[in-house]
């Protein structure tokens, strides 16, 4: 076997090698990556030229990365398969809210404000009061949970992307009180692409796709007992909820951001008329909750 590596035995011959490995976890992934790209080769059958090209692509996606860019988790999301390993990792009970990915403009550390405070530092945009309550899966408020929010300008940029932006502009936390209510003030998230000048770019543009994500409020919602979440409140009605660039998309999460033109609502409310509201309701489920099987053995 080892003097006869074919395409018959390529496959057998790498996951030989690897008998004396002693970590069983690390010898079960590579064995299947293995088996994988093996039969992706086969399959596909390359020319040098198409080799030499993918070994190129690998190695700039990794030039392009730094402190702040990271085109590998890019090429993760742009594949699907940041959302698949979130999948994965949150199977969860239908009650409870859908998670999305982190995504790479989260700040840890954002202020915490009070609840009706705005996360708006700069006030350019449409006026948005966003509002709802954290519940567990029996319905009941869940005191002290913690919201952490972040979200773009009105033109489709995060602060971090954005010189004109104040720093933590649009980023905040807000803590439940005995209600779950939470309640703040912001301006309405726009559509906005994925960085694109980069090899993730490159593969879109040559596969025929758009680098936008529709808009969307990003929440990391906590509470001690309960199982965090990680999603996204999308605005409902955007042209890129069908097609978003990192598939993060799903039906539970899209709400109406709803316009208003009413002065004494907006006094009350405490944002400039004409205004929108968007309601969004978060459930959580208790951290001892074991995890569901895997849909496809599910009865
Ligand atoms: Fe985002």
């Amino acid at each position: 076997m080892m003097r006869d590596f074919n395409e018959l035995t390529s496959t057998a011959a790498v996951i030989e090698r690897m008998a004396n490995c002693r970590d069983e976890r690390l010898r079960q992934i590579v064995t299947s990556v293995v088996n994988h790209l093996h039969a992706i080769v086969k399959e596909v059958e390359p020319t040098f030229e198409e080799w030499a090209f993918a070994i190129d692509f690998l190695t700039r996606t990794g030039q392009i990365c730094d402190d702040t860019r990271q085109e590998f988790i890019l090429l993760s999301d742009t594949l699907g398969v940041s959302m698949l390993v979130d999948a994965i990792n949150h199977r969860r009970n239908s009650a409870a809210t859908e998670s999305t990915v982190l995504g790479p403009f989260h700040v840890a550390g954002a202020p915490r404000l009070q609840m009706g405070d705005s996360i708006s530092r700069d006030g350019q945009g449409e006026p948005l009061y966003m509002s709802g309550v954290v519940l567990n899966e029996s319905g009941a408020p869940i005191e002290g949970a913690l919201l952490d929010v972040w979200q773009t300008s009105h033109d489709g940029f995060y602060d971090v992307q954005d010189a004109r932006q104040p720093v933590m502009n649009l980023r905040g936390q807000f803590i439940t009180g005995r209600d779950g209510r939470y309640f703040f003030r912001s301006i309405k998230p726009s559509s906005y692409p994925i960085p694109s000048d980069g090899t993730v770019g490159i593969m879109l543009a040559a596969l025929g796709r758009h680098p936008m994500r529709p808009a969307h409020v990003h929440f990391i919602v906590s509470a001690q007992g309960y199982q965090d979440v990680t999603t996204h409140v999308f605005v409902e009605g955007d042209p890129y909820l069908d097609s978003d660039a990192v598939f993060g998309v799903k039906e539970s999460l899209i709400v109406p951001f709803v316009r208003h033109d009413d002065v004494p609502a907006a006094e009350r409310l405490g944002v400039t008329n004409p205004f929108y509201t968007a309601e969004y309701d978060f459930v959580l489920v208790r951290a001892a909750v074991a995890q569901p099987t895997p849909l496809e053995s599910r009865a």
